[in-house]
């Protein structure tokens, strides 16, 4: 594995280069054989294009439909009219991925002056010039069931636009036959800087609805940068036993990020792999996040209205509409009745509803995920939490 030593940066140069071909994935399409879950990743990806092509995009990840184009479903995929063309559903995609986007990066900051701040209280000048030197011995990002999602690009990209140096160690992972369809469209961002410009997201501006979508940049960047990025691709199951303890260290801030893959957990089965990750992270000392989108009950209970769940026979099934109490709480819960030696440490941090990310008013703004029924089930009070983004910490 390649680390490299630069920052992602805009080259207008490189849009009609060679650099800019050599890097982009390969024009011809890939037939593609997936399970009906791993192409879930499909829809989000068409939203991101989506909001891409839109007048007002809100993520701006103009490499989505370049990936998309190239991918060729066997029979038996996802037929286009699953995927809507409703930009409702983009909008959803596009915001939920640039809250994550935006916690992440708030993450990165928050190390980077953690690891100033701790090289300068202990008093070591040789600690202190290196921190400034390298970014800190650096985070690992643990980017769950990723599908064909750039956040790695993405968020490096607004590192380097903000001039946030930390070391990064980041792992995406999903099921390895998504992994093997990734490797092949997407190229190795150790060995490329995929640049999508702009917009990058801010702390502040994740709310903002006014940015334009820029044209995708591949290109070597170089720069005076002292962070390092450390990319790892992983195919495997969330529930397999062997990665986390094999790649995943102790003992550096951990930020864990999984979008779009509770939902389909079973209950027993999201608080489990919460435990497992948290536990293992903490097991000496060590903290980060977890941060997470959930749907709300009412859609655990009718998405079978829904014409992508009904006709893929895909189960949403864990609802939460109070993350304090359905996560931390349950969690904390389990834990006690295990008779668990260590203090169970998952804090919730904060949740941010969907619905208030959409543009536009709020029931006419969400997705009409259930039909023509959507207005009517917008009035029920469990309406609040259908989509949410949490934020906790260890
Ligand atoms: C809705 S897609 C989201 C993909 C990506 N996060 C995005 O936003 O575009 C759900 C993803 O979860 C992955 N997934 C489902 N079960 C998984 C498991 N047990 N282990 C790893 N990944 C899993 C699927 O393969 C799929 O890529």
């Amino acid at each position: 594995m390649t680390t490299t030593t630069t920052k992602l940066k805009t080259d207008s140069n490189a849009r009609e280069t060679g650099a800019s071909a050599s890097a982009s994935p390969s024009p011809s399409p890939i037939k593609v054989k997936l399970s009906p879950v791993e192409q879930t990743m499909l829809t989000t990806l068409k939203g991101r294009a989506d909001d891409a092509a839109s007048p007002k995009p809100i993520l701006g990840d103009v490499q989505a439909q370049k990936i998309l184009d190239r991918v060729d479903l066997d029979d038996g995929g996802v037929s286009p009219s699953l995927l809507p063309a409703d930009p409702r559903y983009s909008h959803y995609s596009a915001a939920r991925a640039k809250q994550l986007d935006s916690w992440c990066l708030d993450f990165l900051i928050k190390a980077q002056v953690q690891q100033a701040q701790q090289a300068k209280e202990k008093g070591k000048k040789e600690e202190e010039e290196k921190s400034e030197q390298d970014g800190g011995v650096g985070v690992t990002v643990l980017h769950l069931a990723c599908g064909l999602d750039l956040r790695a690009m993405r968020v490096r990209q607004a590192c380097g636009e903000g001039g946030v140096e930390v070391n990064v160690q980041w792992i995406d992972l999903d099921r390895p036959e998504v992994a093997n369809v990734r490797r092949r469209l997407i190229p190795d961002p150790d060995a490329s800087d995929i640049s999508v410009s702009p917009p990058s997201p801010k702390p502040s501006e994740v709310n903002s609805k006014e940015k334009k979508s820029g044209e995708v940049i591949l290109s070597k960047s170089s720069s005076s940068s002292s962070s390092n990025w450390e990319y790892k691709l992983v195919g495997a199951s969330v529930f397999d036993e062997d990665w986390l303890e094999e790649l995943v260290p102790r003992d550096r801030p951990l930020l864990i990020i999984a979008e779009g893959l509770f939902p389909y957990l079973a209950e027993e089965q999201a608080l489990s792999l919460i435990q497992r990750l948290v536990d293992h992270a903490s097991s000496t000392g060590g903290h980060g996040q977890i941060m997470f989108d959930t749907v709300g009950t009412i859609l655990t209970r009718f998405h079978c209205l829904m014409p992508l769940y009904k006709k893929t026979g895909i189960k949403m099934a864990w609802g939460v509409d109070d993350a304090e109490k359905q996560v931390a709480g349950k969690l904390k819960l389990k834990a006690n009745k295990a008779h668990s030696q260590r203090r169970w440490q998952l804090r919730f941090v904060e949740v941010t509803l969907l619905k208030d990310l959409l543009p536009g008013r709020f029931a006419s703004a969400a997705p009409p995920c259930l039909g023509v029924w959507t207005p009517l089930f917008s009035l029920l009070p469990s309406w609040r939490t259908y989509g949410q983004v949490l934020r906790f910490e260890f």
